[in-house]
């Protein structure tokens, strides 16, 4: 009890400047009112204690107020809270208390997505060095086996260069998309954005990618474009993501072909990709942006799929403030659309 009186009249000393004022202002005034001087001292003692008690009074009060707002933040320092709904503080401080639980949410937001990226990046590098992991354990297998006489087997020794060949390809296809990606999420991607004429443009695209399709005895056409039309956009970025498109609508499509669409609106241009493969099962067409993203993980990487074409596509069309639909049925074909300013 005595030692709480002492604490409060230790607390009541920030308020000594604002006390002996405002003691003194109403000591002048009574003065000035009543006029008998004979009075003064004892309405002076009076007006005084009264003061005093209540600064005391406002100081226990203000000490409790901050001890509680001290125990919040020991509390969120500690972890205590799961919920910011479990900072309680007295009602005349519910003000602050919105603002701390503000604060606590927005701190546990950032947290959270602090802990997102960490993972995201550790996921990344794995995935990295797995897919990195492979063809370079392949080209070693193969120049170790040559060196220890296999070079000497003119039935091997061809086959395993070419094999050795098809592993140095798969790796700088890899880390061109990874360049690709840093370059992306760095913001060092220079875009060039300008009209140009999109017939000429799509069938050399399409053409360059021929003998993919011839490969594997399906068609890759493009349908009729209007001569003279124009679009806008990054010639170069724009021919990724379509060599992207396409060269997954043949890697995924066995039997019947590929077909390029271009559907003119007022001003926009929508070009899709349709193809007539495998299909995508409904629940994962929202994963496939991800990087390293696979449907079917074996029969990609037999295929020469690290799952980043995608997820590279996605960004350079967020870039032309466009982005891709897809639509796909499982076993009969998928279309992959995105549109473009005219
Ligand atoms: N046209 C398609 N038909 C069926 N599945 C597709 C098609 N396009 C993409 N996919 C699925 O989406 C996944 C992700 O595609 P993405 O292009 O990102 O990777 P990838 O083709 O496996 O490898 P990469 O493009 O890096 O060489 C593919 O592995 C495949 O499972
Ligand atoms: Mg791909």
């Amino acid at each position: 009890m005595w030692n709480e009186l002492k604490q409060d009249i230790s607390y009541s000393k920030f308020y000594l400047k604002e006390f002996l004022i405002f003691s003194a202002l109403i000591i002048t005034l009574i003065t000035f009112l009543i006029g008998n001087f004979d009075k003064i001292l004892i309405t002076s003692l009076i007006v005084f204690s009264i003061n005093f008690l209540s600064i005391i009074y406002l100081s226990r009060k203000r000490r409790n107020e901050l001890a509680e707002i001290e125990k919040i933040i020991t509390n969120i320092r500690n972890n205590f809270y799961e919920v910011a709904d479990e900072i309680i503080l007295s009602e005349n401080l519910s003000s602050l208390e919105k603002a701390i639980k503000l604060m606590f949410e927005k701190s546990k937001n950032d947290i959270e997505y602090m802990r997102k990226l960490q993972r995201v990046r550790s996921e990344f590098i794995a995935n990295v060095s797995h897919e990195l992991r492979t063809p370079i354990f392949a080209i070693q297998g193969y120049i170790e086996t040559l060196l220890n006489g296999a070079i000497n087997d003119p039935k091997v020794n061809v086959n395993f260069l070419e094999k050795a060949v098809h592993h140095t390809n798969n790796l700088s296809n890899l880390l061109n998309d990874l360049i690709n990606i840093s370059m992306i999420e760095s913001g060092e991607m220079q875009m060039s954005f300008r009209y140009f004429e999109l017939a000429p443009y799509l069938n050399s695209v399409v053409e360059e990618l021929k003998y993919l399709a011839e490969e594997k005895n399906i068609s890759l056409n493009c349908q009729p474009i209007r001569e003279g039309l124009q679009v806008f956009g990054d010639k170069e970025r724009l021919k990724q993501v379509l060599n992207n498109l396409i060269q997954n609508a043949i890697k995924y499509t066995e039997k019947g072909g590929v077909e390029i669409l271009v559907e003119e609106e007022k001003k926009f241009v929508t070009i899709k990709v349709k193809d007539t493969g495998i299909g995508i099962p409904e629940d994962q067409i929202s994963r496939i942006f991800e990087r390293f993203y696979r449907v079917d993980k074996a029969r990609s990487r037999a295929v020469g799929g690290t799952g980043l074409g995608l997820s590279i596509v996605k960004h350079i069309l967020e870039a032309h403030n466009s982005k891709v639909e897809v639509k796909s049925t499982l076993g009969v074909g998928s279309e992959f659309s995105f549109k473009l300013k005219k």
